[in-house]
């Protein structure tokens, strides 16, 4: 039987080695992807919000990166209608004590968080959207036509609906 390439022995040790990026040492090279859950109702992510992130933390991720969070700026939840329900906001007192809790609780764990800033910029506005969209340009063309006629009625593009 073959032995194991040394690589790979040594690969996997580096990942449960501390790494220090810029002025914070994360304990390990295990780091959650963002993730959007939804579950901050009013923007103010709760206790439950604080006991999922101490799990993943207590679970051995070095590194959590939040969900997308919104601050107190149009341009970061927008009102184009994304499904950005419940989003976690990192404004206000409310939710500033949220997370306040969340950091406390991975913190605890040995772990460290830093926030995802949601931004959703032009996207916010349904017209970049759909700029933006896979929609051919004769699709947008006929669209923008039926669009600009007196009366129309404005319906998304099916391509982002
Ligand atoms: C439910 C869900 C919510 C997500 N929310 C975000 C998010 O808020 N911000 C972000 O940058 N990526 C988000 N992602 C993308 C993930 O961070 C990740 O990039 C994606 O799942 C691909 O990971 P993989 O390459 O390990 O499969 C989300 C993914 C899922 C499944």
């Amino acid at each position: 039987m073959t032995a194991e390439p040394a690589l790979i022995p040594q690969s996997r040790e580096a990942l449960f080695t501390p790494l220090t990026i810029g002025t914070m040492t994360v304990p390990n090279r295990i780091v959650m992807a963002p993730m959007t859950r939804g579950m901050s109702p009013g923007g103010v992510p709760g206790e439950d919000v604080a006991a999922y992130y101490r799990r993943r933390a207590a679970g051995h991720c070095g590194l959590v990166i939040t969900e997308g969070v919104a601050v107190d700026h149009p341009a970061a939840l927008g009102d184009a209608g994304l499904d950005e329900s419940d989003v976690p906001l990192l404004a206000g007192d409310a939710s500033l004590a949220g997370w306040r809790r969340v950091t406390e609780g991975v913190h605890e764990e040995g772990a460290k968080i830093i926030a995802q800033l949601w931004h959703q910029g032009v996207l916010r506005k349904p017209v970049f959207r759909w700029c933006l969209s896979a929609a051919s340009l004769s699709t947008k063309r006929a669209a923008v036509a039926s669009r600009s006629a007196p009366g129309a009625s404005r319906p998304m593009p099916s391509a982002i609906a």
